[in-house]
């Protein structure tokens, strides 16, 4: 693994970041609206919109079939849930992952919801994986190891008891959705392919709250927790530049819109 990978160019890194910046107003859009009785559907229509009026053309649709444009992922749903008209609920925590293509290339960008109030311990696992997300990104540096990533993101998960998935890693990105190098959310500090500038990559940690472990439902997309127990997915598309992470998408809109609903979220620097 790891010689495949297509290191990017300036100016390809400026295309790839409005790429990431139309999901993330797409997910900004999302961020206004969704709450207790929404669908997954309708979030899903809502980002279709967005995306086609913005120029560009939904990454999931279509991809080995998948038949929407989001995955929306609830509460004991890891990833690649696909969206239901069953409303969210009031304690809910709800994933939405999105992909657009804008001039050729993918953006590929993540957040998870609270949907009203949620317990204290939802609130800790949607802090913790959202820290796991940027305490990887501090690791995206040139000279450093696609492990070094893996690792600060597992010792920060289960030195707060949750589960890191494995099976479901993070990934190069760029004309393709998925491109080498993988991602993991686990591993050893110093392994992995080295890093360097004009790398471009999805970070997205999937944290569990209980075991680490995940079942394939038989619609041959969803994945849930093994436990039944809430799982949490951020992620952000990074390059690396002049030697350090630049992320190129943003939850800039996302946080807008839900400060002005009073809607709690995680950040950084605060404790739950
Ligand atoms: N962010 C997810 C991933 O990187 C999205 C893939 S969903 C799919 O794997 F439908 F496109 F497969
Ligand atoms: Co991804």
């Amino acid at each position: 693994m790891g010689n495949g990978i297509y290191y990017k160019t300036a100016d390809e890194i400026e295309l790839m970041r409005k790429s990431a910046q139309l999901v993330s107003k797409t997910l900004g859009a999302i961020a206004e609206i969704i709450g207790p009785g929404i669908t997954p559907l309708q979030i899903d229509k809502i980002a279709e919109t967005v995306i086609r009026d913005n120029g560009g053309t939904p990454s999931f649709l279509g991809y080995h079939d998948y038949p929407n444009t989001l995955c929306v992922s609830v509460n004991q749903t890891v990833v690649h849930g696909i969206p239901t008209s069953k409303a969210f609920h009031e304690g809910d925590i709800v994933s939405v992952d999105c992909g657009a293509i804008l001039n050729g290339f993918h953006g590929d960008h993540a957040y998870t919801f609270a949907i009203g109030e949620i317990k204290p311990e939802a609130k800790k696992l949607l802090q913790v994986t959202f820290e796991c997300l940027y305490f990887g990104i501090d690791k995206a540096l040139a000279g450093n190891r696609i492990g070094d990533i893996s690792a600060a993101i597992q010792h920060h998960a289960e030195k707060n008891g949750f589960g890191v998935v494995r099976e479901l890693v993070g990934h190069g990105l760029g004309t393709e959705l998925h491109e080498d190098p993988q991602v993991p959310n686990y591993g050893r500090k110093g392994y992995g392919p080295k890093i360097y500038d004009g790398l471009v990559i999805a970070i997205e940690p999937m944290i569990n709250m209980g075991t680490r472990n995940i079942k394939q439902s038989s619609d041959g997309w969803t994945i849930t927790t093994a436990d039944n127990k809430p799982s949490a997915h951020f992620e952000h598309d990074v390059a690396v530049v002049n030697g350090r992470p630049d992320i190129l998408s943003t939850f800039s809109y996302v946080e807008e819109a839900l400060r002005k609903k009073g809607a709690w979220m995680p950040s950084l620097n605060v404790s739950v």
